[in-house]
């Protein structure tokens, strides 16, 4: 039995400001996904600022009828958000009308479709202020790197190792590379998050086993709008890491780029649902997972990851991040590189310098 999970997110409207999303926004979605006939269960949430429709369904990957739906759905929660005065009221939605699919319309999507297994764990990574490539460190560290991953080692189903696809976001030109092979080569790639983004890994026999929302707002918009705030969904067990492996990446609270303004960088703090509102300084940048059972297309369990002891000490770590971090004000490298603050709105402070160079 073929089942798909399709994640689609967008910032349609903070409150207040672009700190979470308010639960108006999440019950309408709710609402609308729960007369919805096409799809076989649902689950609504948010990281932060971005409504999170998790929606299981029979009808694969980049289907005209779900993204429609999910399309519908912002819309309608656009409308609330309107009339509440939400800050970026249907901010993520840069076109008026649906046309097919939602990929270049400005919401984020992640979809797999696979067949079910005898027990299916799966968990929904989502992000608020950061890039896309934020991925990339963890789902290295989850899929070939044998210090975080012990089945890489010990698992005979995993010890031949993974491939990853990774997108070129500059020229939407994708490239695939087999780990452990071609590690050294992968890595030369996604050290660079900015411009390279890990969009889908799987096994050598082509079974999928994660992918990522790949969008990238500023280039779609050709300003800057927010942060892409990437979801991430991986499955787990009986061939693919287990649960603990694919957490494990997570206790480390690596840099990112985004926080606020989109034009900083700062510790990337795992945290519960209740934690998943972007406070101190428009952040730090947040990660929430939901683990998930899968089975005959419906959600059988719902479990928030996060939410446990063994993942305090990184969030401890991340705040001491934060404090020295901010110490630079606006200062690199907290504040990101000249290339990179292209999108902001900086440019239109350093034009009115231009003619006093001499
Ligand atoms: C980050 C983000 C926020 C805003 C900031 C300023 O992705 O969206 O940090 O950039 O709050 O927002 P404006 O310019 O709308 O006042
Ligand atoms: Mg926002
Ligand atoms: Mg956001």
């Amino acid at each position: 039995m073929r089942t798909t999970i399709s994640v689609i997110k967008a910032d349609i409207g903070g409150a207040p400001g672009h700190a979470t999303c308010n639960q108006k926004l999440i019950e309408e979605a709710e609402k609308n996904l729960k007369k919805a006939k096409i799809i076989e269960d649902f689950y609504v949430t948010h990281c932060g600022d971005d409504l999170q429709l998790i929606m299981i369904h029979k009808k694969g990957v980049d289907n005209k009828k779900i993204h429609e739906l999910a399309w519908n759905t912002f819309m309608k929660c656009t409308n609330i958000s309107k009339k509440e005065k939400f800050y970026g009221a249907g901010q993520d939605l840069l076109k008026d009308t649906f046309s097919g699919n939602v990929r270049g319309l400005g919401p984020g999507i992640a979809e797999m479709e696979f067949e079910e297994r005898k027990s299916d764990p799966v968990l929904v990574f989502m992000a608020d202020k950061t890039e896309a490539g934020a991925w990339n460190l963890p789902l290295f560290k989850m899929f070939a790197d044998p210090f975080n991953t012990a089945g890489l080692v010990i698992d005979p189903k995993m010890h031949e190792g993974f491939v990853f696809e990774v997108l070129d976001t500059r020229n939407g030109k994708k490239v695939k590379l087999k780990t452990p092979e071609e590690m050294y080569d992968l890595l030369a790639l996604i050290g660079s998050p900015n411009r390279y983004v890990v969009r889908e890994v799987h096994s050598k026999s082509g079974e999928i086993a994660a992918v990522t929302s790949t969008q990238k707002l500023s280039q779609m918009a050709g300003r800057y709008v927010g942060k892409d705030d990437p979801v991430c969904i991986v499955r787990a067990q009986s061939g693919f890491p287990a649960v603990g492996e694919v957490l494990e990446p997570f206790t480390f609270p690596f840099l990112v780029a985004g926080w606020m303004r989109g034009s900083h960088n700062g510790p990337f703090m795992p945290v519960p649902l209740k934690y998943a509102k972007c406070t101190r300084f428009d952040g730090p940048p947040r990660v929430a997972c939901l683990g998930l059972q899968i089975a005959n297309s419906k959600i059988t369990a719902v479990e928030d990851m996060f939410d446990d002891v063994g993942f305090e000490k990184a969030r401890e770590q991340a705040n001491e991040i934060a404090n020295y971090i901010r110490n630079h004000g606006p200062f690199q490298p907290h504040r990101l590189p000249d290339e990179e603050m292209e999108y902001t709105t900086l440019p239109q402070v350093l034009k009115k310098l231009k003619n006093r160079f001499k």
